[in-house]
C-alpha cells in the first residue's frame, strides 16, 4: 500500500518521480496490491501514441464489479455503500449496505442476462439519480455488457443518435423522473427516440414517478416484477483487460457527439488510486458527489472510485435549488458528509443567494471539498473556501476530462498546498507539457500554451466507439506523440496549472460540454435561417453562456423576432436539450468569413464578450464591413 496513499509533500514528490521514471514499475505494483484478479497480466503498458493505441495490464483477466463490491463482502458487508437522498427531502432516505449492493446487483444482472443481454451487447441507461442507475450500471459490468449512460437531461433526438451510434440492444429508463418541483417525462422522449433507431428490442422500465406512460407489449418490460423473481446471487463474467467497459458521449467541435470508450482494467486501477489520493477518503467517511452519472464525473466518482475504495457514496436526486437553496449543505448535514464534491456553476449559483442558506446548517463532518468540470473563477473559489469549507478544508480544484477517465492534475488534501483558480500539480503517472502552436514544447514556468500529456496513463479513453480516426485526428494528431486535451493551460513560476479553458469549439456551460457544430445544425433547421454561428459569452452563473448570430434568409422576416428567438430556441430544445439554448440571438445580415468561406469566430467571441473596436486583423475577410455593422447591435 506504501505508494497507495500519499500523506505528505515529499512523499508525492518521491512517488511522482517514481511514477514518470519507472511507469511500468509504478502502476504494476499499484494494480498488483489493491485489487482482485482471476489472472494477472503479462505486460503492464504497451502502447503508440501516433496510433493512439493502448493495452494496460496486457491479457489481465478481471471483473471490475468483484473490485466494486465481491471484495468488500467479507469485511465491509454491513457497511453502508450507498446513501440515496430522493429529490423530495419528505422522502426518506435510503441506504443500501455492501451485502445488499451485491444481491441487488445481481438480480439485476440475472434479469438482464435472462432478457438476452450478452457479453459486449451495448446496453442504453436512461434513468435518474436513483438507485437502480447504479445497479444498472454495474449489472452490465458484472455481465460484460458494455453501458451508455445518457444524462436524462437529453432530448429524444440526441437519445437517438447515440442509440443509432452504439446499436444499443437494450435501454433501461423509468416511467419519469423528478428534478426540483417538475416531472421529466422519460418514458415518453424514449418511445420519440425509438421511432428513429431500430436497434433497440427491450425496454426496461423502472418506475418511479408512478405517472401513466404507454406501454408497448413485446417491447416493454417492467422491471419490478422480474427482480421480485430474480436469484440474488450472480457469476461475474471474466473480461479481458482492454474488453469495453462503457462507452460515454461527449461533445466535440463537429456534429457527432463522440462515443469515448473505457476498458475495464486500466480504468478499475486508475479511478481507484486517485479517488483515494484526491479525496483523502478513509475508512468512515461519507463522500459526496453532485455530478450526475449521465456524465464521467458521476461514472468516476460517484460510482466506480467510491466503491472501489469500500467507500460510502452518496447518490442525490434533486437539483440545489430545490426546495430551497439550502438542499446541498441540509443534505451534507443531514449524513455527515465529509468530502463534497460540485461544480463551480452550482458554487456561483448558491453564492448569490441569501448567506443565511449556508450558515444555518452544521458542516463540521467536511474535511474536503473539490470541484470540477470548468475553471473556477476567484470570486467562486473564495465563497466556495469560506462559506462551505469554513477556510479549514483543503479545496481541491481537479482537472479532468471524460477521455482522461480520471482526474489528472488536482492537489492532494493536506500535502500540496492549494492556490485558488489553480489545479496545481499533476497526479502520479501524469506528465503535462504545455506546447505553442509552432508545436515546440515551451519551457520554463509562468508561460501560457495548449495542455498536453506526453505519456500514457490507465484511464486514458482507447478509442472512439466506432471511429478510431477521429479518435487520432481529434487527440494525437495536433501535437505528434502527445495527447492534446483541447485546454489551454498557465503554468506559474513554480509549476502550477491553472486551467484557462477550451481551445476549440466546444464551449463549457454550466460544466456541460457542447459543441457549437450540432447547435448550429439545430438552429439551421428553422426554415427562415441561412445559416448561423455560436460562440460562447462569460456568464455570471454558468461560467459560459451561449450567443447566436443568425442570418435569416429574408430580411422582411426580422420583425417576429420574440417568435423566432423561442421557435428557435425549441428547436435547439428538441434536437439537443435544454441545456444548449441560447442566451442571446442577434439577427445579421452576414457572419465574417474568411476568403475559404471560414466563419471568423474569434471575431464574434470578442463582439459577444462586449468588444466595440479592436478586432485585431480583419483585413483576411471577404467582407470587413459586417464587423462594424454587427458590433454595433450587439445585445
Ligand atoms: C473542463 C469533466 C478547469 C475542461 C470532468 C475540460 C475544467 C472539460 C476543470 C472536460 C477544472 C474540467 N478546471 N476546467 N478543474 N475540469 N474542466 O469531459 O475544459 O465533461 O476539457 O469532463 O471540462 O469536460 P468533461
Amino acid at each position: 500500500m506504501s505508494s497507495y496513499s500519499i500523506d505528505s509533500l515529499e512523499q508525492y514528490f518521491k512517488v511522482y518521480r517514481k511514477s514518470v521514471n519507472k511507469p511500468k514499475k509504478f502502476w504494476g505494483k499499484i494494480a498488483e496490491n489493491n485489487f482482485t484478479w482471476y489472472q494477472k497480466w503479462d505486460k503492464v503498458v504497451e502502447f503508440d501514441m501516433q496510433k493512439a493505441e493502448f493495452v494496460w495490464y496486457k491479457n489481465a483477466k478481471l471483473n471490475i464489479t468483484k473490485n466494486c463490491i465481491d471484495r468488500h463482502l467479507a469485511n465491509r458487508g454491513d457497511k453502508k455503500a450507498i446513501i440515496f437522498e430522493p429529490n423530495n427531502p419528505d422522502e426518506p432516505s435510503r441506504f443500501f449496505t455492501y451485502s445488499e449492493l451485491y444481491t441487488e446487483v445481481s438480480k439485476m444482472a440475472n434479469v438482464l442476462r435472462d432478457q438476452g443481454v450478452k457479453k459486449g451487447d451495448r446496453v442504453c441507461i436512461y434513468l435518474p439519480m436513483i438507485p437502480e442507475l447504479v445497479f444498472t450500471v454495474l449489472a452490465c459490468a458484472r455481465i460484460g455488457a458494455i453501458h451508455s449512460v445518457i444524462f436524462a437531461g437529453f432530448s429524444a433526438n440526441a437519445l437517438s443518435t447515440r442509440i443509432n451510434d452504439c446499436n444499443a440492444k437494450v435501454i433501461i429508463t423509468a416511467d419519469g423522473g423528478y428534478r426540483g418541483s417538475k416531472t421529466v417525462d422519460l418514458k415518453k422522449i424514449v418511445d420519440d427516440a425509438l421511432n428513429k433507431t431500430n436497434t433497440i428490442e427491450k425496454v426496461l422500465l423502472v418506475k418511479r414517478t408512478n405517472q401513466e406512460i404507454d406501454f408497448k407489449e413485446g417491447r416493454d418490460i417492467w422491471l419490478q416484477p422480474l427482480l421480485e423473481q430474480a436469484e440474488t446471487t450472480s457469476k461475474a463474467e471474466v473480461m479481458d483487460a482492454e474488453d469495453p467497459l462503457f462507452i460515454l458521449y461527449t461533445s466535440g467541435s463537429t456534429g457527432k457527439p463522440k462515443g469515448m470508450v473505457h476498458t475495464t482494467a486500466g480504468y478499475m486501477v486508475y479511478v481507484a488510486y486517485t479517488f483515494k489520493n484526491v479525496f483523502n477518503y478513509k475508512e468512515n467517511d461519507v463522500y459526496w458527489c453532485t455530478a450526475d452519472i449521465g456524465w464521467i464525473t458521476g461514472h468516476s466518482y460517484t460510482i466506480y472510485g467510491p466503491l472501489l475504495n469500500g467507500a460510502t457514496t452518496v447518490l442525490f436526486e434533486g437539483i440545489p435549488s430545490y426546495p430551497d437553496h439550502s438542499r446541498f449543505w441540509n443534505v451534507i448535514q443531514k449524513h455527515n458528509v465529509n468530502q463534497f464534491y460540485t461544480a463551480p456553476t452550482a458554487i456561483r449559483s448558491l453564492a448569490k443567494e441569501r448567506i443565511e442558506f449556508v450558515q444555518d446548517f452544521e458542516m463540521d463532518s467536511l474535511k474536503v471539498i473539490g470541484s470540477v468540470g470548468e475553471p473556477i473563477n476567484e470570486e467562486a473559489w473564495h465563497w466556495y473556501n469560506d462559506h462551505v469549507g469554513n477556510k479549514r478544508c483543503p479545496l481541491v480544484d481537479t482537472w479532468w476530462q471524460t477521455e482522461t477517465g480520471g482526474i489528472v492534475i488536482s492537489a492532494i488534501p493536506f500535502v500540496t498546498p492549494t492556490k485558488p483558480t489553480y489545479a496545481s500539480l499533476p497526479l502520479p503517472g501524469i506528465r503535462p507539457v504545455l506546447m505553442d502552436e509552432l508545436r515546440n514544447e515551451i519551457e520554463g514556468n509562468q508561460k501560457l500554451g495548449n495542455l498536453c500529456i506526453d505519456y500514457p496513463w490507465p484511464g486514458i479513453a482507447r478509442t472512439i466507439w466506432g471511429d478510431h480516426q477521429r479518435y487520432i485526428d481529434t487527440y494525437f494528431s495536433k501535437f505528434p506523440g502527445k495527447y492534446f486535451s483541447g485546454d489551454g493551460a498557465l503554468r506559474d513560476e513554480v509549476g502550477y496549472y491553472r486551467i484557462t479553458g477550451r481551445v476549440d469549439d466546444v464551449i463549457i456551460v454550466s460544466g456541460h460540454n457542447l459543441g457549437t457544430a450540432p447547435i448550429e445544425d439545430a438552429i439551421n433547421e428553422h426554415q427562415t435561417v441561412a445559416e448561423s454561428a455560436v460562440v460562447g459569452f462569460p456568464h455570471d452563473i454558468k461560467g459560459n453562456a451561449l450567443y447566436g448570430f443568425v442570418v435569416l434568409k429574408e430580411v422582411g422576416l426580422w420583425r417576429d423576432r420574440n417568435n423566432l428567438y423561442k421557435e428557435i430556441n425549441q428547436l435547439i430544445s428538441d434536437q439537443i436539450g435544454g441545456i444548449a439554448k441560447l442566451d442571446k440571438i442577434q439577427f445579421v445580415t452576414g457572419l465574417p468569413k474568411t476568403r475559404s468561406g471560414k466563419i471568423m469566430r474569434r471575431i464574434l467571441r470578442k463582439i459577444a464578450e462586449g468588444e466595440k473596436s479592436d478586432f485585431g486583423d480583419i483585413t483576411t475577410l471577404v467582407n470587413p464591413e459586417i464587423v462594424e455593422e454587427i458590433s454595433k447591435e450587439a445585445l
